[in-house]
């Protein structure tokens, strides 16, 4: 594959004016859990064939970053269940410090023990780590079959190998929501941040998203009774908003995209497995980078970002309601979270 760069590589601003420097990869949309608000119990993966390889994966990325793309996080799907991963990992990890601030990971942590020293060497600092409940029924009960035993090694294997962890928290009425005090207490105490996350509507699942959601508006009020939280300045161009815990180290965010409205200042484009360039999550609106990458190298694959980029929707139009259908139809696992 020819991997020569053009000169004339543009840096991605839409027409919002918003410059793109974050890049999300789902690198499968496989997973070994089945998350109640992510997945149905029975779900059609996408056929081998129609993958992007590793080796495209890495061009693509290497072509963002070109572009002025400075930090990229790997998810799924669960990144660690693709057998060439750490390939992935070590050649993105070059560019680290070089063209990349930052390379990341979101993993369910099932297999993070095996992987933990190999992502460190490779130049990751932090990961996020999906974990709803602290209690082993609950977790099996949310996850359809997850060990929280092999989860909570996995991330203690992580801080072993000096990753920094932040938790990610769905809050899902009746199942996690009482546990959310406690999963913040278990975080001050581990040293990790945590933060919490709206149900989204993404995808056919087997439930009405409407009965577990959360207003985190909610969970906020009930937390200032129990916790000293201090607003935090701190901005990622995402749907967050943080808070200090205290005196402690822990950061704890709020991801209510149904709530706030945070897309003014969006810094951020996702590539699905398939090869597609979804500009938004809430909209459909994709264009076809492997079409473009095989078709025409990096020229084709420079025209076609650029096309995504001047359809980048100015927000999202997300909404929860009972019985109406999920605003886009891919599941989170596929666009990647
Ligand atoms: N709504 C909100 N969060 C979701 N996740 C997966 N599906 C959904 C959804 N429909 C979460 C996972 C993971 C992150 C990437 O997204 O729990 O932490
Ligand atoms: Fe897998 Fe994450 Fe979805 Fe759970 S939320 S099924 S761990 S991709």
């Amino acid at each position: 594959m020819m991997t020569s760069l053009p000169q004339s590589a543009q840096p991605l601003v839409d027409p919002q004016g918003r410059t793109i420097r974050y890049l999300r990869i789902s690198v499968t949309d496989r997973c070994d859990l089945r998350c109640r608000y992510c997945m149905a119990e029975q779900m059609t993966f996408l056929p081998r064939a129609a993958l992007l390889s590793l080796d495209e994966i890495a061009i693509i990325a290497e072509r963002f970053i070109a572009r002025g793309v400075t930090k990229i996080r790997l998810s799924g799907g669960e990144p660690l269940v693709r057998r060439d991963v750490g390939d992935l990992v070590r050649r993105l990890g070059r560019h680290v410090g070089t063209g990349l601030d930052e390379l990341t990971m979101t993993t369910n942590a099932t297999r993070l023990e095996s992987y933990a020293g190999a992502m460190v060497d490779a130049g990751i600092r932090r990961i996020n780590v999906s974990l709803d409940s602290l209690d082993a029924d609950r977790f099996r009960y949310i996850t359809r079959h997850g060990d929280l035993d092999q989860v909570l090694r996995g991330i203690a294997a992580a801080r072993a190998a000096g990753l920094a962890v932040k938790i990610n928290m769905v809050a899902l009425a009746g199942l996690n929501e009482d546990e959310i005090p406690a999963m913040l207490r278990w975080c001050v105490d581990e040293g990790h941040d945590l933060s919490l996350i709206e149900t989204m509507p993404l995808g056919a699942i087997d439930e009405d998203r409407t009965d577990r959601f959360v207003p985190l508006t909610r969970v906020l009020a009930d937390l200032q009774t129990q916790f000293a939280l201090a607003r935090d300045s701190h901005r990622t161009g995402g749907p967050a908003r943080y808070w200090r815990v205290g005196d402690s180290k822990t950061r704890l965010g709020l991801i209510s995209p149904l709530t706030a409205n945070f897309c003014d200042g969006c810094n951020r484009v996702r590539l699905t497995t398939e090869g597609k360039l979804y500009l938004c999550l809430g909209h459909d609106d994709q264009v076809d980078l492997k079409a473009a990458l095989r078709d025409g190298g990096i020229e084709g694959l420079d025209v076609a970002i650029d096309i995504g980029l001047s359809r980048k929707p100015a927000r999202h139009d997300f909404r929860i309601a009972s019985g109406a259908a999920p605003a886009v139809a891919r599941h989170m696992s596929v666009t990647g979270g």
